[in-house]
């Protein structure tokens, strides 16, 4: 029996491995795990604990302790819950709590997860791995574009810093640090818009998959 088909999608925030993941899950009918939110709603129950993110113990706990609910907050996205996300997501004991329920999700249909880690750690045999990048610049417009979107002011400069920032803690932090798998694809979508980055994506697969077939 073959192993469900695992898709890996990581890089950088705003590089567009969401939108991306989500077309792809949508196209060859797996389900979709958006990895960032579990950072995400772990950074959120260890604010709302009143402590400190990079607390190792009150965010393990936290992330031992995640329902399904979390992942439904709406409160998720903006700049707090992405730096408690990135915060939390250095802590080893964090990252080690949600393994099990990353490969879980994926096990019995196969799945495209999208994060950081997912070609380098969760899933280190899948058999398509994406990485997906934009220049610093770009993803800070276009994170720029959402939060504007919502109806939220954001300065330009501010934005584009923070990205950097957790660019740089995401890059080298000593565990499950964002880099590329060395069998990824790279895919630079700093001048594709979402319907190329998905054709190109979508093509990648689409031969991989073929691939696959020949070869069994
Ligand atoms: O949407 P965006 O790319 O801005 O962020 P995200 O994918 O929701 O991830 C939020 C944070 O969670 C990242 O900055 C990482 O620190 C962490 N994360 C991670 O460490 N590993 C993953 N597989 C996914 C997210
Ligand atoms: O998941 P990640 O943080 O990597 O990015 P995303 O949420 O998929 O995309 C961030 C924003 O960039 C969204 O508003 C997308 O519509 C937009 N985007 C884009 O302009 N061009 C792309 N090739 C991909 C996404």
């Amino acid at each position: 029996m073959t192993a469900p088909l695992v898709i890996a999608i990581d890089g950088p925030a705003a590089a567009g491995k969401g939108t991306l993941a989500r077309r792809l899950a949508a196209a060859f009918d797996l389900p979709h795990l958006d990895t960032g939110l579990l950072y995400r709603a772990v950074g959120r129950r260890v604010l709302d604990q009143g402590a400190d993110p990079r607390d190792a113990m009150v965010a393990e706990a936290a992330a031992r302790a995640l329902t399904e609910e979390d992942l439904a907050r709406p409160d998720l996205r903006g700049p707090v819950a992405d730096a408690a996300a990135s915060a939390v997501a250095a802590i080893p004991a964090v990252r080690n709590a949600l393994v099990s329920f990353q490969r879980r999700f994926a096990a019995e249909k196969g799945a495209v997860l999208d994060g950081r880690d997912i070609g380098t750690v969760i899933f280190p045999d899948a058999p398509v791995k994406l990485f997906v990048t934009a220049s610093a610049e770009e993803r800070a417009r276009r994170r720029l574009l959402e939060l504007r979107a919502k109806g939220i002011a954001a300065d330009p400069d501010q934005v584009l810093a923070e990205i950097r920032d957790r660019d740089a803690q995401d890059e080298n932090r000593p565990v499950a640090p964002l880099r590329p798998a060395p069998d990824a694809v790279l895919i630079d979508t700093t001048d594709l818009d979402a319907e190329a980055a998905f054709a190109r994506a979508h093509a990648v697969v689409a031969e991989r998959l073929a691939a696959l077939a020949g070869r069994s």
